[in-house]
């Protein structure tokens, strides 16, 4: 099986989950690769059987817009087919950056498994979450 755990993360929080997940991959035996977006490719998504997208709350309940968005939108083709999660961290609201992004994903056919939030780092709660969120793609 394999996995990859592509995301964008500004000061770590988002990048700790996107650590926690991948760990948890490895442990359970997937083949992990984890990827900051800027050096993601589309094979990288596209060579995967799983998938965790990984990206916080930005601009006003966006997704990051210089390298997140634009990888998105060029592999949301690519991932209909796969076993999808999404993740990140949030400060300044109550998550909704969160249920946009699952309904985009929901609009574009793409089935997401999982979509977790963690309030900005991670705490010990959250990471528990990040583990579960690894068991759910490799089930
Ligand atoms: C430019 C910018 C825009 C942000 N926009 C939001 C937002 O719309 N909603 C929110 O809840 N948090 C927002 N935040 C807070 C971040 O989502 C939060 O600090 C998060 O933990 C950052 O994760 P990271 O360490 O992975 O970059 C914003 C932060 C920055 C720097």
């Amino acid at each position: 099986m394999k996995a990859s755990v592509i995301y964008w993360s500004g000061t770590g929080n988002t990048e700790a989950m996107a650590n926690e997940i991948a760990s948890k991959l490895k442990e359970l035996g997937a083949d992990t690769n984890l990827i900051s977006v800027e050096n993601a490719s589309t094979d990288d998504a596209k060579e995967a059987d799983v998938l965790a997208l990984g990206c916080p709350a930005m601009g006003a309940e966006e997704l990051e817009e210089d390298y997140f968005r634009p990888y998105f939108d060029s592999i949301k083709e690519i991932i209909k087919d796969k076993k999808i999660a999404i993740f990140g961290s949030y400060e300044w609201n109550s998550g909704e950056w969160m249920d946009l992004w699952k309904n985009e994903c929901a609009e574009n056919g793409i089935a997401v498994i999982d979509a977790l939030i963690a309030y900005d780092h991670p705490d010990a709660e959250a990471l528990a979450k990040c583990r579960e969120l690894a068991e759910k793609l490799m089930k």
